[in-house]
């Protein structure tokens, strides 16, 4: 039997996809550097035309990360002190600070315990006269059913701000892809995602013309034309560098998606009988696969990570404290209990090495060490 080291399948490998792109990076950032122009340019211009076609969204305004997407959204949806946000327990944290920006109160409901989203039926109790706004997040890649949730929101007369930072690519229910159905999405390019910056980037889609002007005027000071400020805005600008990286990126990205979802058909079929529960794959592109999370039922979790990284496998957790029991978001009131299937999945979940360079081989090699640990 081989010895692995350390390093051998970490749970995302940056380098090896750059070394794939290495040569057009490097001349993408040379005439980035050449010509001087280092934000809101060229390179931004054409990346938010390139973004919103991808997407099939009219608009696409870059700003500087997800959380200035869904800070700037919400913002410009009108939404601040007195109103309330629904959205879950089960995500990164910038979901819920970026509407805490805004003054409003998140109220957080539980999720699914097959697709890791949004639980719609309890969204639609938690809707009171102060909610404004739902935010769905498309958690690991997988959309949310968004036909229910858009239906819902008309009868409610409710915004729908879609947490999109995951699930670049992704194929909703209503036949669109992430970021083109709700009237405004958020999209994060941190570096790991699957559509990722070599620093710090985001994105948010539109079709409305008058959203997306205001959404441009925010992210640069509130300004309309230069140095006038009708509002008080953000400095939430995408630079050029990042801008260049991310068209050459997006070119690449379908096939890397395409890739991802491979590795899942893979690894759930490796996993077959191994004890643990793998990922449910949706029909239609309904998932790209940000992330593969498992779930290790009886309290094994931490073990088999244990396992897993004394054979150089990495594995993360996504995420292990629920934004209800986070002590920053203590002042919420949420208690211990309240969404006992995002309690249950914070201390089942791990997500397996995920990045479109994975050979089949390696998915191999962690499934076995996965299907081990378990029979032991
Ligand atoms: C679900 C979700 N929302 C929001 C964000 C915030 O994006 P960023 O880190 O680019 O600010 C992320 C990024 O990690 C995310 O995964």
């Amino acid at each position: 039997m081989t010895v692995m080291t350390k390093t051998d399948i970490p749970l995302v490998d940056l380098k090896a996809q750059y070394r794939t792109i290495r040569d057009e990076v490097r001349v993408a950032i040379d005439e980035v550097l050449e010509g001087m122009q280092l934000t809101i340019g060229p390179n931004v211009t054409a990346f938010d035309q390139e973004f919103a076609a991808f997407c099939g969204a009219k608009h696409a305004i870059g700003v500087g990360s997800g959380t200035d997407a869904l800070q700037l959204a919400i913002r410009a949806l009108g939404i601040s002190s007195g109103d309330e946000v629904i959205t879950v327990s089960h995500t990164f944290f910038a979901t819920v600070e970026a509407i805490l920006y805004s003054g409003a109160r998140p109220i957080l409901v539980d999720v699914d315990e097959k697709t890791f989203n949004m639980d719609l039926v309890a969204a639609a109790q938690a809707i009171t006269p102060r909610t404004k706004a739902i935010m769905p997040v498309h958690l690991y890649g997988r959309t949310v059913d968004m036909k229910p949730l858009l239906a819902l929101a008309k009868e409610k007369g409710l915004q729908i701000i879609e947490d999109a930072c995951q699930a670049h690519g992704a194929v909703l229910d209503t036949g669109t892809l992430a970021g083109a159905s709700g009237r405004v999405s958020a999209f994060s390019f941190y570096c790991s995602k699957n559509l990722g910056a070599y620093g710090e980037a985001g994105s948010i889609t539109t079709n409305d013309d008058a959203l997306a002007t205001e959404l441009r005027s925010l992210r640069e000071h509130g300004q309309s034309t230069r140095y006038y400020h009708p509002v008080i805005g953000y400095n939430a600008r995408l630079d050029e560098i990042q801008a260049a990286i991310l068209r050459i990126k997006l070119r690449k990205l379908p096939e890397w998606n395409a890739r991802r979802l491979a590795i899942a058909r893979h690894y759930n079929d490796r996993l077959k009988n191994s004890g643990v529960i793998a990922p449910e794959i949706p029909e239609g592109g309904r998932h790209v696969f940000h992330c593969y999370v498992i779930r290790v039922p009886d309290g094994r979790r931490d073990a088999l990570r244990q396992y897993l990284s004394e054979r150089g496998i990495g594995t993360g957790v996504h995420y292990p404290v629920p934004i209800h029991l986070q002590e920053a978001s203590a002042f919420l009131g949420y208690r211990l209990g309240d969404f006992p299937v995002t309690e249950l999945l914070a201390s089942e979940v791990v997500s397996l090495p995920m990045y479109a360079e994975l050979t089949d081989v390696q998915v191999d090699a962690v499934a076995a060490a996965v299907a081990e640990f378990m029979r032991a």
